[in-house]
């Protein structure tokens, strides 16, 4: 044991690899590293994860079907808006059914068609049917199950906050740890970040309650590099329960895939003449229609209509139960939405292996910028980029403990940072950075975040509020520095694409000179 600031003692530990987070990232970065002979440790914070709650599928190229690779990459791309990396899409796209494959061998059983072989269903941006999926629309609950068995002998310490990134010398020496216990380190030559998303930024959400951006956080705290933050990926339909925040149910994409219409309340279509693929265009541009359409009617949601959806009940389980549990029937009434924050495009930066710029610190999953998602997540890219790149970070991280050795024991004392009331970040956010934004809604956005005060951090309440604000004034900066609509960053002042800003911009210090602009 060794003292830590203020009197407490800290515990420790050692591991090759410590994996941060349990969704469908961190599990399969945890088994390949485990595969590879590493003593691994996993830390979850929290019982749920946002794969669990996917619905929609993943989407995968299948051998002998009428898709190809180069469409998969042609759609992401064009749902991308100019921003995505197209050799980074190119490598997971390709990679895309072999990491299925080892995810049925891990038990994963996906739903089938009459005609045998899985049945494939579509959604937003996606030119053909290429969308596996699982129990109807609990494919996200399948996919856990079937890692959390295959991982089920590996050391997942639940309840374990990860506070602080260790540094030693420009690599990871391990993860300063807030448990039961108290706070400790685990020191390790290894780290990979998998924690998700940060939907909890906004008033409403479609993710779990611990979505609260931990991972670029910490990365931040280090000094890393993070880009395409301001491309907050707002789900079009999340139901609709009246001013109710937190995490509201998703109401999947999948549903328009098989014919659900969106109207608003007079009963008129929502994407009529905005674009050629109507209710299945984009996600960004879906989502934007219906600003438009709320902010014109001032109605408070628009409505889904899946009456003529077949096997509505069996088909869409999920779907039918939440929207039961709020009081409205999808069989004989259509269903309240608005957007949702669901997802963010931007992240830590990294390669396809996930491997960022400090030596041995590895980032997979949504807390991840690769360059697979660019301006606008294309749907059902998360849970394959997830699969994919945790497995091969997983790998990298294995052979980079191999190669390092036993981290250097260094134990940081508590942190200090800048907090401001949940609450008040939340209430910002929602009011000057969800969907539209302007710039005087942004510098006031910042004027409020900056009167964040400084706090030791000793809970996990403590760290995840700091979390929310180091991200949230990350959000902020990247979207008034970006003076154009572009994927889902919509400027109501700056309402046009500029080919000039067909770039991210990598933020950090820890990376060469930024890509593009
Ligand atoms: C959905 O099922 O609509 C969500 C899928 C995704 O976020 O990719």
């Amino acid at each position: 044991m060794m003292p830590a600031c203020g009197g407490a003692r800290m515990w420790r530990q050692r591991a090759d690899v410590v994996v941060v987070g349990t969704g469908v990232a961190g599990l399969a970065a945890a088994l390949s590293a485990h595969r590879r002979g590493r003593k691994v440790v996993l830390l979850s914070k929290a019982g749920e994860t946002a794969t669990f709650y996917a619905q929609g599928g993943i989407a995968v190229v299948l051998p002998d079907n009428d898709d190809s690779v180069d469409a998969h990459v042609a759609d992401t791309l064009a749902a991308g808006a100019g921003l995505c990396d197209p050799q980074a899409v190119r490598s997971i796209v390709s990679d895309g059914y072999r990491a299925v494959a080892e995810l049925v061998a891990h038990g994963a059983e996906f739903d089938e068609s009459a005609a045998g072989g899985w049945a494939l269903t579509r959604e937003g941006g996606h030119s053909r049917r290429r969308i596996i999926h699982a129990g109807g629309d609990a494919t996200g609950a399948e996919v856990q199950r079937a890692l959390d068995h295959a991982a089920a002998t590996l050391d997942i310490r639940r309840n374990h906050v990860a506070l602080e990134l260790v540094i030693d010398d420009g690599a990871v020496a391990g993860v300063l740890v807030l448990s039961a216990d108290g706070p400790g380190v685990i020191h390790a030559p290894s780290v990979i970040l998998a924690t998700g998303g940060s939907g909890h930024l906004y008033q409403a959400t479609t993710n779990p309650e611990g979505s609260t951006g931990d991972g670029v956080a910490l990365a931040m705290w280090a000094g890393l590099a993070v880009s395409d933050l301001e491309f907050v990926q707002f789900h079009p339909t999340m139901l609709f329960t009246g001013a109710q925040g937190g995490r509201r149910p998703l109401i999947t994409e999948a549903l328009r895939g098989e014919g659900a219409t969106l109207v608003d309340a007079r009963g008129e279509a929502v994407t009529a003449g905005v674009h050629p693929m109507g209710d299945l265009a984009p996600r960004d541009v879906v989502a934007a229609a219906i600003e438009a359409r709320l902010a014109a009617s001032g109605d408070p949601c628009v409505f889904l209509d899946a009456r003529a959806v077949p096997d509505l009940a069996t088909r869409f389980p999920t779907v039918t139960a939440a929207c039961r549990d709020a009081g409205v029937d999808p069989a004989h009434e259509p269903i309240p939405v608005v957007p949702g924050a669901h997802y963010s495009c931007g992240g830590v930066v990294t390669d396809v292996h996930g491997r960022t710029a400090v030596a041995g610190l590895f980032a997979a999953g949504e807390v991840a910028r690769t360059g697979m998602h660019g301006a606008n997540r294309l749907a059902s890219n998360s849970l394959l980029e997830g699969l994919v790149v945790g497995g091969r970070a997983g790998d990298a991280a294995a052979r980079h403990a191999e190669l390092a050795g036993p981290a250097r024991v260094i134990v940081p004392d508590l942190p200090i940072r800048s907090v401001l009331p949940r609450a008040e970040l939340q209430h910002a956010m929602t009011r000057h950075a969800s969907v539209v934004r302007d710039g005087g809604g942004l510098h006031r956005l910042i004027d409020v975040l900056d009167a964040a005060a400084p706090r030791t951090i000793m809970s996990r309440n403590d760290f995840e509020d700091a979390a929310l604000t180091v991200v949230a004034a990350a959000v902020a900066d990247a979207a008034l520095a970006r003076t154009e609509t572009r994927g889902c960053h919509h400027r109501s002042d700056f309402p046009d694409a500029d080919p000039l800003q067909a770039c991210s911009v990598v933020r950090g210090s820890l990376v060469p000179a930024a890509a593009g602009c």
